[in-house]
Parts: structure tokens; sequence; C-alpha cells
């Protein structure tokens, strides 16, 4: 068919049809990113030259170790790390996470069949996904949720149970009640401790319960443990792997994004299973060709060579969260201390609370305090009356943004407040 650029078939002379983009289900049923709203509005401010803190996006402020950055640079300038590496990742570097696995937790794992490397932990959960849930077969997930537990699943067709995360012991309890009363059963459980967005955290025991559960439901696990490496108080994340047997049952991803400072990068590892690994590299295979050589070469020195880097940096987030605990505790805001992870999770304050949504909630003090936090609705309904601060401006930003908060809350306490929240 020739075209006419009046919009008119040549040949015929019939008016054309206007070209439809079609998109797949998959991707009209992903709701908005919840964060967009508030990032849209922290973009327009900062264009406007407005000095807004950004509390939102779990992203680490500090750079990696300058040993890791002067290690990459010297690997870009090898000839021979430019073409395409091993899609599972090289195996100096799979050796290196498994020594780190028995080191710190105990964990034997075969580097060759138990630990494959992923781009970020983000994109090996989301095929891990893809290599074990079938459309309409369910899975149970934490809630509130982090966004890619739950749209990965729905991605891949499947259903997801989310489950209250905010008790452990309940938690086992209700994924076994759900086990016994659905039918056909669940198919796959993920954890997630310390957990985001609220850092809820665990001791081993109760990862030796998971695999008794896993066991007894014919449940496959993945525990999804990006903040493996940012613990405070001299707690330590429990890995899911320790526990006898969990191997039998499923996988555990970590990174480097988190503790390491090497978010950009995009360094994660699956450990376990090895059908499960399997899987998931077979998916890769057809998805991606691993990461760049020279990144995994770093990575390896960033393994070896920084553990004090990884505790100095908790220390520092450590510190940070003890500034926003007292300056919101302060302000009346409910908040529990959170032993590990990035954030402070934290319910805000009457009036706010029961006449404020969080994205409202949120969108006011971004608009009249220039401070961005996420709303809790951005990890599921349960997330709803909380904010999700990270912890990741240094600590007079953390204090600035603490001052600014509390003059516009004392604003509306001291005013009506239908008035404020209109
Ligand atoms: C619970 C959880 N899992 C996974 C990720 C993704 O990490 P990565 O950078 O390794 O993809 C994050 C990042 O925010 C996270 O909070």
């Amino acid at each position: 068919m020739s075209q006419s650029s009046n919009g008119v078939d040549s040949e015929n002379q019939e008016p054309l049809k206007p070209f439809r983009i079609q998109l797949a289900e998959r991707v009209q049923k992903l709701p908005q990113y919840v964060l967009a709203k508030v990032n849209a509005l922290l973009h327009s401010k900062r264009k406007a030259g407005e000095d807004v803190i950004d509390l939102g996006m779990g992203n680490p402020s500090e750079p990696p170790h300058p040993m890791v950055i002067e290690k990459l640079a010297e690997a870009a300038h090898d000839p021979n790390n430019h073409g395409y590496s091993k899609a599972n990742g090289i195996q100096n570097l799979r050796r290196e996470v498994a020594g780190k696995y028995f080191k710190k937790f105990g964990v034997r794992l075969d580097p060759d069949t138990e630990v494959i490397t992923t781009i970020g932990s983000k994109e090996g959960f989301s095929h891990m996904i893809l290599a074990t849930m079938g459309a309409g077969e369910t899975a149970i997930i934490p809630a509130p949720y982090f966004p890619a537990h739950m749209y990965a699943i729905v991605m891949a067709s499947g259903n997801v149970i989310a489950l209250d995360v905010s008790d452990s012991e309940k938690f086992l309890k209700n994924v076994a009640y759900t086990c016994e009363q659905l039918y056909p059963k669940p198919k796959l459980l993920v954890v997630n401790y310390p957990h985001n967005p609220s850092s809820l955290t665990v001791e081993p025991e109760f990862y030796v319960d998971v695999v008794k559960i896993a066991k007894k439901y014919g449940l496959m696990v993945i525990s999804d443990f990006a903040y493996a490496d940012v613990a405070f108080d001299g707690y330590q994340p429990p890995s899911f792997l320790a526990a006898p047997g969990a191997k039998d049952v499923g996988v555990e991803f970590t990174t480097m994004s988190k503790g390491y400072n090497m978010a950009g990068w995009r360094v994660g590892f699956c450990c376990g299973n090895p059908e499960m690994v399997k899987a998931l590299g077979i998916i890769k295979g057809y998805y991606d060709y691993g990461l760049f050589q020279a990144i995994q070469i770093a990575s390896i020195v960033a393994l070896r060579h920084t553990d004090a880097a990884v505790e100095a940096q908790s220390k520092l987030y450590q510190a940070r969260r003890d500034i926003v605990l007292e300056g919101l505790r302060k302000q009346g805001w409910q908040v529990e201390t959170p032993r590990a992870g990035m954030f402070v999770w934290a319910k805000y304050p009457e009036p706010w609370a029961s006449q404020m949504s969080s994205v409202d909630f949120a969108m006011k003090l971004l608009e009249e305090a220039n401070v961005a936090a996420s709303p809790g609705t951005g990890f599921g309904p349960a997330g709803e009356g909380f904010l999700r601060m990270a912890l990741v401006e240094n600590e007079n930003r953390l204090r600035q943004a603490i001052r600014q908060m509390g003059r516009v809350l004392d604003r509306g306490t001291k005013s009506s407040p239908e008035k404020q929240l209109s």
C-alpha cells in the first residue's frame, strides 16, 4: 500500500486508518509507579532552582571504595575485557561470593552450580520468577511489598497473595494457613528481611521455620537479602541459606548495590538450589549476555578487600538513623528503631494520619517543606498511613529536613486541620 502525506492512500484514494500501537496487556495492567507523582514534583522544583532534600529512593549517597574504582579503570584498559563475558558470571567472582557466604554465614556453596551473577538483584529476581512461575500459579509475598516482588509475578501472569509482614511469627502462620486453604496450593514464597520498606528484621530461627513450612507444603522459596550488609547496633541479618535444608527448597539474592555503594554498577547474585540457579541461567541466556567483565573484576576486589568500608557505611547509616528517629519522635511520629536497612518507616502523626493519604501527605511535605519521601502506598495498600525515608542525605541535611518538616506540621496543628488538609 502506498501512502501519501495527506492521510489518503495514493493508489485508491481511500482515507488511511490511523495506526494504533497495541501494547500487551501485561504493560497495561501495571500501575503507574507511585513514586512518579512525587518525582515529577521533585524534578519541577529542582528545575525551578529549589533545594529539595530527597529521601525518596534508596540510592546510596557515597561512592564505592577508591580501590574498587581503580580496579574498574584498570580492567577497562585491558582489551581482553570488552567482549561478551560469561553469562553466568566469571568463575573467580562466583568463587568469591561462595567464599563470602562461608566466611559470613558458614554456608557452603558450589560456585559452579549454586552461584550465578545477575544484573543487580532486581533483574535476577524478575527472571527467577519467569523461571519458576507459570500463568495462573500463586506466589506469597510480604505486605507491604517492594514493587518488583508484586509486579514481576503479575508480569509472569501469576497470582499474588500479599501477607502482613509486621509480625514474622504471624506471617509464617498465615503462610501455612494459606497453603492449607488454597487449592491449587501456592507454589512460591518470597521472604525479604531486612524488609523494604519497613526495615523489619528476623533471627536465624525464622528461616528454620521457613524451610519446615516450605518442605511441608511443597513451596519454593526466594529470599531477597538486598540489605544483608547494612545493619546497626551489632545486629547481623541472618541468611536464609544458613538454615538446615534451605538449599533443598530455595535461593537467596544478594547485591553490591547497598553495602558496597555500587547501585549503578548493577551487580547481584543468586545462590542456593542448583536447579533454580540453573533455570535462572537458562532464562537469562535468552535475555542477556551478563555483566561487563571489568565490573565483575572490580566486584571481586570489593568483596575481598573492603569489609571495613562496608562496616563504616553501616555506621554512617546508623548515625543518620538516630538523627531522624530523634527528630521525628519529638514531632509525634510513631516509629520503630530499625536494626538494618537504609530506611526509616514511620507512621505520620495526627491529625494528618486520619485525614490524609500517604500520597497526599508526601506531596504536602514536598510542596511545603521541600522534603521528598516515599508514600507508604507505593508499597501497596498495607503501607497506608506511613512514609518511608531513605537515609541517603548527610547528617546536616537530615537535620534540616526534620526542621523543615517540623515547621509545616506546626503550622498545620495551629490552624484548622480542615483548612490545611483541603
Ligand atoms: C528489597 C529489595 N530488593 C532488591 C532491590 C534491588 O537491588 P539491586 O540494585 O541489586 O537490583 C532493592 C533496591 O532497592 C530492594 O530494596
